[in-house]
Order: structure tokens, then sequence, then C-alpha cells
């Protein structure tokens, strides 16, 4: 009996090992995507908590590429879009004019906007319109805002050095444009101010907000930018979702919007923004 028990004993032992082994080994797969599932649920749940269920927006920039537009791209941009959440957020669509017999640097642009979701449309010889009269209605002609919930229009010596602002008003549902006003006439509701004349060189919409219609009505009736802008976004306006950048200014009538607490700045000359642009979002 002895020998029998004694092997007994120890293949009852060698059993439960290998059953031990199994049993953690099947709990291990089984218990697996049971318990991540949840887990995953839970961290899924509190991402779409916290972030504020907006579409993409677009950056749209325009631009004759002139020396001078090249020299912000290189110096400033490739900051900007790495570091600035605006920036990285965004589509980029580059609206180029051309004059007769030049082209554009494509490499140079490929490279510049490399990281980004870009595309280039380019428009030669654009006539008298200016650069964003012409933004305007190419866009609206050719349904290139349509999957956008903001569109916000530069140049690429245009510079948004603090985005805080802009992203305050997009995610607020009653707010449909981004001004900034030529004159910084006193409104001090901060909306349905009907007697600014609206800058061009950088504005933010809600595309929705504004129809084909209200743009080519506008193109019809005013020459200048402004005037024509004005016009296009008085539905905005007339409907008290007006929004204007804080601290921008004074303007003194020059429709370049700048200040020394401006968020966005328009300078044609680069050692205004060079290299403070590279530490921005810092
Ligand atoms: C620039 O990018 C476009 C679109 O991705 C591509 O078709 C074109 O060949 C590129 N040009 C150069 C010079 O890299
Ligand atoms: C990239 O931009 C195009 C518009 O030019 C848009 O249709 C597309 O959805 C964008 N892709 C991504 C991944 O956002
Ligand atoms: C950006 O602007 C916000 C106000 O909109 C301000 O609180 C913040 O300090 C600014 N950031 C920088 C880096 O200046």
């Amino acid at each position: 009996m002895q020998p029998y028990r004694h092997l007994h004993s120890k293949s009852l032992k060698r059993l439960s090992l290998i059953i031990l082994v199994l049993l953690v080994v099947v709990s291990w797969f089984v218990s697996w995507p049971y318990l991540h599932e949840p887990m995953d649920q839970l961290m899924a749940s509190l991402n779409t908590v916290n972030i504020p269920q907006r579409k993409k927006s677009l950056i749209f920039v325009t631009t004759h590429l002139s020396e001078t537009h090249y020299t912000f791209f290189e110096k400033c941009w490739p900051s900007l879009l790495a570091k600035g959440d605006i920036y990285r957020q965004s589509d980029f669509l580059v609206l180029i004019t051309l004059s007769e017999g030049t082209e554009p640097n494509w490499e140079f642009l490929n490279a510049t906007f490399a990281n980004t979701n870009y595309t280039a449309q380019v428009v030669k010889n654009p006539g008298y319109h200016q650069g964003a009269v012409l933004a305007l209605t190419k866009g609206y002609l050719n349904n290139w805002f349509d999957d956008y919930e903001w569109v916000i229009r530069v140049n690429p010596d245009v510079l948004i050095r603090n985005d805080s602002f802009l992203f305050e008003r997009m995610d607020d549902a009653k707010i449909q444009g981004v001004f900034a006003d030529c004159f910084n006439r006193d409104c001090p509701t901060g909306n349905h101010c009907s007697s600014a004349k609206i800058h061009t060189d950088f504005f933010a919409i809600r595309p929705e907000a504004v129809s084909l219609q209200d743009v080519m009505e506008a193109n019809k009736a005013k020459i200048h930018a402004e005037l024509m802008a004005t016009q296009a976004f008085s539905g905005i306006v007339n409907a008290g979702t007006d929004s204007w950048v804080p601290g921008a200014g004074p303007h003194n009538g020059n429709c370049r919007i700048r200040g020394e607490a401006s968020p966005v700045i328009h300078t044609n000359v680069i050692r205004n923004v060079y290299p403070a642009c590279l530490s921005w979002y810092d």
C-alpha cells in the first residue's frame, strides 16, 4: 500500500499543480478582456466628457506669395504649427493668387505644411479683387467651408499669438463670428456692434451663419474688402452673435489688426514678431 500511496499523493500533487497552472492561464485569458473593456469604456467616456464636441476648424490663408509672405512662413509658421493648439487642431487651405509668369515654391510650401492636412488652391491673375473678398467668394462658391464648424482667415503675416480667446468663443454656441473693428468704436455690450468696420486680415466665422447669397450681394455692392465683409457679416452682427477680439487696437481706422494686448497681430515687418513668435506657445 505504501508505494502505491506514495505514488498516488505524488501524482495528485502534480495534477493539482497542472490544474492550478491551467486555472491561472485560463482565468488570465478570460478576465483580460472583461477587466479591460469597462476600463476602456470609462476612459472613453471621460474623454468625451472633457473634449468639446466641435468639428474641425479651417485656417484659411490667403497669399500672393511675396517675399515678405515667404519670410513669415519661414520664420514664424513652423513654430506656430508645431506648438499652437489652434494651429495643431486645424486643417489649412492656402489660397495663392499669382501674377503672370510666377510659380509657387511648392517644395517650400509642402515642407512648411508637412505635418498638417493642407490644400492649396491657385488663382491666376485675380484682377482687382482684394485677397479677402476673393477668399470669401471662392470659398462659398466652391463649398470649401462645408465640412468645417469654424473658418479662421489670416494672411501669412497675420499671426495668432494667443489662441485662448478664440477657443473660448468657438466653444460658445451663441457666438457665430469673431471680428476686429478698424475704428475700435465703443460697443459696451460686446455684441450687436453694428457701427464697427470689420477687419478682413483676421476674422473667424461659423460658415453656416453666412450664405453664398450674403457674400455675393456684398461683393456686388462693395469694392473695398472691409466694407464688403462688414456687409456680408451683418447678419451675424444684427443677430447679436458677433464677438470681438479682446485687446485689439487702437487701430485708428487702419484695418491692420494690432495692439500691445492683441492676441492677433498683423505686421509686415518680421522683426516686430521674430524671434518672439518662437516662444509664444511655450
Ligand atoms: C507638393 O504636394 C503636393 C500635394 O501633396 C504634390 O502633388 C506635389 O507633387 C508636391 N510638390 C513638391 C515639389 O514636393
Ligand atoms: C483633410 O482636409 C480635407 C479638405 O481639404 C478634408 O476633406 C479631410 O477630411 C481632411 N482629413 C482629415 C484627416 O482631417
Ligand atoms: C492668453 O490669453 C488669456 C486670456 O484670453 C490669458 O489668460 C493668458 O494668460 C494668455 N496667455 C499668454 C501666454 O499670454
